[in-house]
């Protein structure tokens, strides 16, 4: 056992977080305790001293370390909170954005407008969007894909933590073959593809870096997933049906070029609530 000071414990470690530039770094100080100690926010201001197992101080430590050197407080604390639910995250997983969530609110809106009853997530990950969708709605047939095996181990875990009715599918979406494993039509498609440009990936913010490269750069400077995946959706889309994108800053004009050129319908654009453009969508 061993008797620790939380109060210096967590001041000293502020010190640290806030040297390696962290900007939230006393909330995330303090997480990182908490999610070794039951302790409330009042505890660490006291003088009071904790005993604690020398296992637990030690993994204090460590995950406080892991932290100061940047990589990334969700893959530590292992969860990320994405519209109301807690999704399971790793090494291999891209950890879920609160920029997609106002791509999830615009695909709830649109299924409840249009009446849809099917969709499927492209690129799904950890299952964030896709889970959602099928919990806030009352879609039926609801579909994932995803080809990192890491990402999809999250994905298994997420739709069985939350009994999830997903049919997940473990897919490459460049497989020529694709159409094949996707025999039939649906009302609405919706993905967060990789996206980012070779120069994007030259000036990650250190804990990105640790997120997969596949799950970030997207080719053909940062279009070819839209290309491709608008070229798929023309297959498996109901007439009248939907597809709806995450794109990243600045791509608006030519993902919605894309969706155009494909004959794609009344294009528009999805604000976040800092009024920036986070997705673009169009109808079949
Ligand atoms: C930007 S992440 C989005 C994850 C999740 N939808 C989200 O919003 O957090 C893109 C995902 O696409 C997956 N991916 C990359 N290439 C793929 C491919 N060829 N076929 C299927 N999925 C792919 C990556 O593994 C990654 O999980």
């Amino acid at each position: 056992m061993v008797e620790i000071s939380i109060n210096n414990l967590y001041n000293s470690w502020c010190d640290v977080f806030k040297k390696s530039g962290i900007s939230n770094f006393k909330n995330e100080v303090l997480w990182l305790i908490q999610n070794h100690i039951d302790i409330a926010v009042g505890d660490i201001y006291a003088s009071n001293s904790y005993i604690i197992t020398e296992d637990i101080y030690i993994n204090i430590l460590n995950s406080l370390k892991k932290r100061a050197e940047r990589y990334p407080l969700q893959y530590i604390l292992g969860t990320q909170p994405f519209y109301t639910r807690d999704y399971f995250v790793g090494e291999g997983v891209l950890v879920p954005r609160n920029d997609t969530e106002c791509i999830c609110a615009k695909a709830i809106e649109f299924i409840n407008i249009h009446k849809y009853t099917s969709f499927v997530d492209i690129c799904s990950g950890t299952g964030c969007i896709g889970i959602t969708l099928e919990k806030e709605t009352q879609i039926t047939r609801c579909i994932a894909i995803e080809n990192s095996l890491l990402a999809y181990k999250y994905l298994e875990k997420n739709k069985d933590f939350y009994c999830s009715n997903i049919e997940l599918k473990f897919l490459d979406i460049f497989d020529k073959k694709i159409l094949e494993y996707l025999p039939e039509k649906f009302d609405l498609i919706v993905s967060n593809p990789p996206y980012l440009t070779e120069e994007d990936m030259g000036n990650l913010q250190p804990e990105v870096m640790h997120e997969p490269r596949e799950a970030l750069f997207g080719e053909t400077n940062g279009l070819g997933f839209y290309y491709r995946i608008v070229l798929i959706s023309k297959k498996i889309l109901n007439k009248g049906g939907m597809i709806l994108f995450e794109i990243g800053l600045g791509q608006s004009e030519d993902v919605i070029k894309i969706l155009q050129d494909n004959c794609f319908l009344n294009t528009s654009y999805i604000y976040d609530e800092n009024s920036i453009i986070r997705g673009v969508y169009g109808f079949k």
